[in-house]
């Protein structure tokens, strides 16, 4: 719209779509982290999103966090009945539990008349009790889902913000500032590069997925978020949109 137009967003979009080879980037006016408006605003454009991209029956793989659940109130308003699947993304529990993926796929679900898959698993397993899991049928059910998720909706994060969120180990909490993890997201942590350094030991989506789905929608805000945004969005899937604020974008061209 005009407004857009004469802000300038418009022209920073297309900047951020070039410079990170995305299928779009739209931006939000102010600043999420300062104003819960602007992280509503987010929350609704990426509902907007998720109508013009889903088709009946579609499975939507969710992550955890802030932004992702600021998307809740729109849906009902925005999409329109057509038996969309809701997943986890992770199976996570450690976090708050309103920001915890299991039951933003329940909302989710519930707003946009669909259905939802949960994943209810501790966020940090030990190797062993991760081996046996993954052999479990309900598990291997999971996995299989995010071999046909045809979208999936991500925030992204501080990488020593969510470990401590996360409640890491200080085993956990050394690897990731070791290896200068800046970015988070669906849990794998990200360095500068924008090369995984680390992930958490848990049940979900795997980057290797991510090129497979259609659509992915990145959700996050905030100009102190810029530096995990660029160490994530270095190497993004292509067919990402990237839905985000004007502070964080403002400050990711100063980066790039
Ligand atoms: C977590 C997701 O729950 O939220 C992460 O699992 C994401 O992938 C993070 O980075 C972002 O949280 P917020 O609250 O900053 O949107």
């Amino acid at each position: 719209n005009l407004v857009h137009e004469w802000s300038g967003l418009s022209e920073l979009e297309k900047q951020l779509e070039k410079n990170f080879k995305l299928n779009r980037v739209i931006i939000v006016p102010g600043d999420s982290e300062k104003e819960s408006q602007a992280k509503s605003l987010i929350g609704q454009e990426a509902a907007k999103q998720l109508e013009q991209l889903s088709k009946e029956r579609d499975t939507v793989a969710v992550t955890g966090g802030s932004t992702i659940a600021a998307i809740t109130n729109h849906l009902s308003v925005h999409i329109k009945p057509k038996n969309l699947v809701f997943v986890a993304a992770r199976g996570g529990i450690g976090e708050n539990v309103e920001l915890q993926a299991n039951h933003i796929a329940s909302a989710f679900a519930a707003q946009a008349s669909g259905t939802s898959r949960t994943l209810y698993l501790p966020d940090h397993l030990s190797e062993t009790a991760y081996k046996t899991m993954i052999k479990e049928p309900v598990i291997k059910e999971m996995m299989d889902l995010y071999d046909h998720t045809n979208i999936v909706i991500h925030g992204i994060g501080d990488a020593k913000e969510m470990a401590k969120r996360r409640n890491s180990s200080l085993e956990e909490l050394d690897i990731i500032s070791e290896k200068q993890a800046v970015g988070e997201a669906f849990g794998y942590y990200f360095n500068e590069q924008g090369k995984a350094v680390h992930r958490i030991r848990t049940v979900g989506i795997q980057l290797k997925q991510l090129n497979q789905v259609k659509h992915l929608l990145a959700v996050a805000g905030g100009a102190s978020k810029a530096s995990a945004m660029l160490s994530y969005l270095k190497h993004a899937p292509h067919q990402t949109v990237l839905i985000t604020d004007e502070g964080a974008a403002k400050k990711l061209t100063q980066l790039m």
